[in-house]
């Protein structure tokens, strides 16, 4: 069974889309994880962002392992490294090129083929994904995010402000939803479910419901 978690930044997907999946039992993809450790890569191998044949290699030879949250690059963990703010900054030269999309959706699949999974991204239940058999559209109001993500950066940033945090999540919604190729959409066909008012835990039992009822139905039907 494949439930793909799709959402803006900050909406909660990769908490909910990792304790949903330790909850079920299946395995675990984030997949903007995907994105940073491919830009890490680059930056670290001085590839020019417009040389494309020289990215495109890259992604090929690259071997990427995921282990619950641990990210491996070549055997080495990047769990770190691909959140720093260079990363972060560069990110759109990886995800608005379309040819290398669409070798990471190559890989995605190739990856989800084998077993039970939960994916998380913007893409998944649109381009990746588009038959999944449970799609979930995660959102949550702006002020509610950028609340969040401002609590989480605080302690490391004590200087930064609630409404820096709002500009920045505001120019990168705008730039997940105006991407040329993979852009942030609702997939057709998902539940959507806003986490204004739930805790993590309530988010996962919801979700985990919608997905126990699917996998009902669908034996039912079988
Ligand atoms: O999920 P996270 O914020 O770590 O993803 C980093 C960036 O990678 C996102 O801002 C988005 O631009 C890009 N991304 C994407 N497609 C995905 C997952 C992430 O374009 N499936």
């Amino acid at each position: 069974m494949i439930v793909t978690i799709d959402g803006p930044a900050g909406a909660g997907k990769s908490s909910l889309a990792r304790d949903l999946a330790r909850k079920l039992g299946f395995r675990f993809l984030n997949t903007g994880a995907m994105y940073r450790a491919v830009v890490l890569a680059a930056l670290e191998r001085q590839v020019p962002w417009d040389d494309q044949l020289q990215l495109e290699q890259l992604v090929d030879q690259l071997q990427l392992e995921f282990r619950d949250e641990t990210v491996l690059i070549d055997g080495r963990d990047v769990t770190d490294p691909i959140r720093s703010p260079e990363v972060s900054a560069a990110i759109h030269f990886v995800a608005d090129n379309a040819r290398i999309r669409r070798r990471l959706i190559q890989w995605q699949r190739e990856w989800a083929a084998c077993g039970d999974v939960v994916t998380e991204g913007r893409d998944q239940g649109t381009d990746a994904f588009p038959d999944a058999d449970c799609k979930i559209f995660l959102i949550a109001s702006p002020e509610v995010r950028a609340e969040r993500r401002w609590r989480q950066l605080r302690q490391q940033q004590p200087d930064l402000t609630l409404e820096q945090v709002l500009a920045d999540q505001q120019l990168r919604d705008q730039r997940d939803i105006d991407r040329p190729c993979g852009g942030l959409r609702e997939p057709k066909g998902s539940f959507r479910v806003s986490t204004d008012e739930m805790s993590l835990a309530e988010a996962v039992d919801h979700v985990a419901r919608i997905v126990l009822e699917i996998q009902a139905r669908t034996a039912h039907e079988a």
